[in-house]
């Protein structure tokens, strides 16, 4: 039985994750400020002795007294609304957070699979985007707060992997959804299911021409563990044979599958049949990106992970979670 810390674990996908973990058996500890997460989310762990929350704001140290095997640093507000809230609160995650979790990992000789995202892309002028590709990224725009912290914590994960030999991974997440989401948080997928879901207008930024991958939470959270699980050596002799990579682990995961926006707001009304909505559109937000989209050679090289959930059934199981939400709410 492994002892694995999760930071931001009342969030979207550390619900997800310390679900699985609880599932397969592991203990887990859950460490989250309650910034973005919904405390709501992890009440359903509340009862399970091996499961155990800390509310703490990972920019203060961490100390923790029982042995760690792993950790999942997946704490960061991640949505724009709610990354542009408090931008220096967004950087303040991003930069102190990892350094406290890297010292953390140090001590407890942990793993460590930290959270990167899309973002580091910034609006690619390379598509898709490999792993390798560095980016381009306005560094004082709305966004920076976001992506340039993103991209100084993996310059951390990579000084700590260098200096230190700490076994460290870095996922790339692109646009992820499923059950968990906070409905109040602004991503698209779930913005347009609960405006389906209340009759009111989907909105549409920019023509709607713009693309996304769309990946469901269950591929997102089998590609992490399965990154988790393999051996250091081994993950790094692959990518260094492989892809001639030989820094810290990076890996992208997302969904290759590509749609426009307007194709997803089509495709949510479709699944949600007696829906009065219609589609508005409203100009598009600064440094909004263009086109998303991941390349997964790279984990499904090292893996042999890829996505399985086509966006029709993730959308409908995700339909069916923010529907129950709605009736249990009584909105
Ligand atoms: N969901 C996606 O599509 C996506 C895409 C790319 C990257 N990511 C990354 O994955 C991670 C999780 O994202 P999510 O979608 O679950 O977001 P989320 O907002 O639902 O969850 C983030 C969690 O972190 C907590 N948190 C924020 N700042 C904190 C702090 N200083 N100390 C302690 N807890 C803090 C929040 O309260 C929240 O519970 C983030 O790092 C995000 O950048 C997500």
């Amino acid at each position: 039985m492994k002892t694995i810390l999760v930071t931001g674990g009342a969030g979207f996908i550390g619900t997800n994750l310390i679900k699985r973990l609880l599932e397969d058996n592991n203990k887990v500890i859950c460490i989250d400020n309650n910034y973005t997460g919904r405390f709501e989310n992890i009440k359903q762990f509340l009862n399970n002795p091996n499961f155990k929350f800390i509310k703490h704001d990972i920019t203060k140290p961490i100390k923790i007294e029982k042995e760690i095997d792993e950790i999942y640093n997946l704490a960061c507000p991640a949505s724009p609304p709610h990354y542009q809230k408090s931008p220096i609160f967004t950087l303040n995650t991003s930069i102190f957070g990892i350094i406290n979790i890297l010292e953390l990992a140090k001590k407890h000789n942990a793993k460590v699979l930290h959270a990167s995202t899309s973002e580091v892309y910034g609006n690619p002028l390379e598509h898709p985007q490999k792993e390798s590709y560095w980016g381009n990224v306005n560094p004082i725009g709305p966004r920076a707060c976001y992506d340039e912290g993103k991209r100084v914590a993996e310059t951390y994960c990579y000084e700590y992997w260098k200096s230190f030999g700490l076994d460290i991974r870095i996922v790339r997440i692109f646009n992820t959804y499923g059950p968990y989401v906070d409905p109040n948080d602004g991503r698209v997928v779930s913005n347009f299911i609960i405006q389906a879901l209340k009759n009111e207008p989907l909105t549409v930024y920019g023509d709607g021409k713009q693309t996304r991958s769309f990946q469901y939470i269950d591929d997102l959270v089998e590609g992490m563990l399965k990154y988790m699980e393999v051996d250091k050596n081994k993950l790094e002799n692959k990518l260094k044979d492989k892809f001639n990579w030989d820094t810290v682990p990076v890996l992208n995961m997302g969904n290759p599958e590509e749609f426009t926006i307007l194709e997803l707001a089509y495709k949510v009304l479709e699944l949600i049949p007696e829906s009065e909505s219609d589609i508005v559109f409203k100009p598009l937000p600064k440094d909004d990106p263009v086109r998303r989209r991941p390349d997964i050679t790279m984990a499904k090289e090292v893996l042999g992970w890829e996505p399985k959930v086509k966006l029709e059934e993730g959308l409908k199981k995700t339909i069916e979670y923010f529907r129950e939400l709605f009736i249990r709410k009584g909105v």
